[in-house]
């Protein structure tokens, strides 16, 4: 497309990308399982509000706009209390999980650079379940990562970590909870490996940071994870996840002060004036950091319990379903509201005797409207459980029996996008994978063009 020579009315605009949004999942809904956290129109609404209002605002200089430093500070301030932070502790607010997780890896290597300078290839211990927005940020710093197992039930294996933990390590990490099955890391133990060792502990609660202080206020058992643990040095949080907030809003929140300062970026001899950064970004949109102290305090304590209680109803009849219905199982001890369902070939074996094809369950559940993440190793369906999810709960069981039994009675076999799934995640050579999935990245601009053609055609 052409950028247009004149310009297009308003009404035109909104026309075509009403058009446009027809193949969209269903953002403001509960029927998409992934990528939202849907919650009240009341909610949705001072977010929004608040976004607009400071629209042109920018945090990239604190001092022209006192109001977003005021929001921000404000921000990390609640979030500091609601993790036990220390006295002295400190942070930032940032754009999202990806870019806290950077941050946090950068602090550790400069860290590491500042108070061990004899390392020279430094190294971060990684559960297998970690956010793929660690690897990354390790591959930006250049860390290398030294992935570590799993348990049975998906946690990462101390005893295995205490086994490759180096002379080179200076950074442990574990999630709170991880994002494949919502079960908790052994964070006790990991920051006390990492203390003993006099090594930084990143605590990964982009996902459950702004949910697990309420599963624990609503009497859930929920393991120590926060700063009340010894030897936690760090914690990521999305606000954009279960704080509800506009999307754009993270946190990352450090034990020491000290600490953070590793984390900042200045330039003091540029001259365009004297530059310093405290995150990745530059410029950094005000209406992220507005809608996140608006709902905050929109919603307080009470808000966010009220919400929490929805969301652990609506997944509590989840789980019932799941382990009511025959050939599958919930994967692990998922500690909020999220799950991921495995097969349970035991009972239901199938053709192959693995169990039955849970991408084909995927894609019979999606023609029903339901989208659902798919994981692999073991294969699964993953689910992150939203407030607006209570009240569709029964209905999605009840479909999710039905797809279920229709993959059993008739056999149905894996064909396009779900064979093809199946067969990349068992393929051996990764090699093969990792360039199927640029290939898939390359081609995304054509096929973002046919979903809408084919949507526009069935709602003309
Ligand atoms: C545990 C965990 N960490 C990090 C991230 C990355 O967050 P973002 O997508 O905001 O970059 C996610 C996203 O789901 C997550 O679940």
């Amino acid at each position: 497309m052409k950028m247009p020579k004149q310009g297009t009315s308003k009404d035109a605009i909104v026309t075509q990308m009403e058009r446009y949004r027809l193949a969209d999942g269903d953002a403001a809904g509960s029927r998409l399982f992934s990528l939202v956290y849907t919650t009240r129109p009341d909610v949705v609404e001072v977010a929004k509000d608040a976004y607009l209002r400071f629209f042109s605002e920018n945090a990239l200089n604190p001092m022209t706009f006192p109001s977003l430093r005021r929001f921000e500070t404000e921000v990390l301030g609640m979030t500091q209390e609601l993790f036990h932070a220390p006295e002295g502790a400190g942070g930032s607010m940032s754009s999202g999980g990806s870019e806290s997780l950077l941050l946090a890896v950068k602090t550790a290597r400069d860290w590491a650079r500042a108070t061990r300078p004899e390392i020279k290839e430094p190294e971060m211990l990684l559960p297998i379940t970690a956010h793929p927005a660690l690897p990354k940020a390790a591959h930006m710093c250049g860390v290398k990562i030294v992935l570590v197992p799993t348990r049975a039930d998906f946690t990462a294996d101390v005893e295995a970590a205490k086994a490759l933990f180096t002379d080179r390590t200076i950074l442990v990490v574990g999630s709170a909870p991880q994002y494949p099955h919502a079960v908790m890391d052994p964070i006790t133990d990991l920051a006390a490996l990492a203390a003993s060792r006099g090594v930084l502990c990143h605590v990964d609660a982009c996902f459950g940071g702004f949910f697990l202080p309420w599963v624990e206020k609503l009497g859930h058992d929920v393991p120590p994870w926060d700063f009340r643990v010894p030897g936690v040095t760090s914690i990521s949080a999305d606000l954009h996840k279960y704080a509800y907030t506009a999307k754009g809003a993270s946190t990352i929140i450090y034990r020491t002060k000290a600490l953070r300062r590793h984390q900042y970026f200045v330039h003091a001899d540029w001259p365009g004036g004297l530059f310093g950064s405290p995150s990745v970004l530059g410029t950094r949109p005000g209406g992220a950091i507005a809608a996140a102290w608006a709902v905050m305090n929109y919603l307080g304590e009470e808000g966010y319990l009220e919400l929490a209680r929805q969301a652990m109803s609506a997944t509590g009849k989840i789980l019932r379903g799941v382990s009511e219905t025959p050939g599958l199982r919930v994967l692990g001890k998922p500690v909020m509201s999220s799950i991921a369902i495995g097969t349970d070939a035991a009972a239901v074996p199938g053709p192959t005797g693995e169990g039955l094809d849970l991408y084909v369950l995927a894609d019979l559940m999606q023609a029903r409207g339901w989208r659902v993440d798919r994981g692999q190793n073991p294969p699964s369906l993953h689910l992150t459980i939203s407030p607006a999810h209570d009240a569709l709960a029964p209905k999605f069981v009840e479909d999710l029996r039905a797809c279920a039994r229709e993959v059993v009675d008739t056999g149905v076999q894996a064909q396009g996008a779900a064979a093809m799934y199946g067969m990349l995640g068992k393929l051996p050579d990764r090699g093969i994978v990792r360039d199927a999935l640029l290939d898939f990245m390359d081609g995304i601009e054509a096929m973002a063009d046919t979903a809408i053609d084919e949507a526009s055609r069935a709602r003309p």
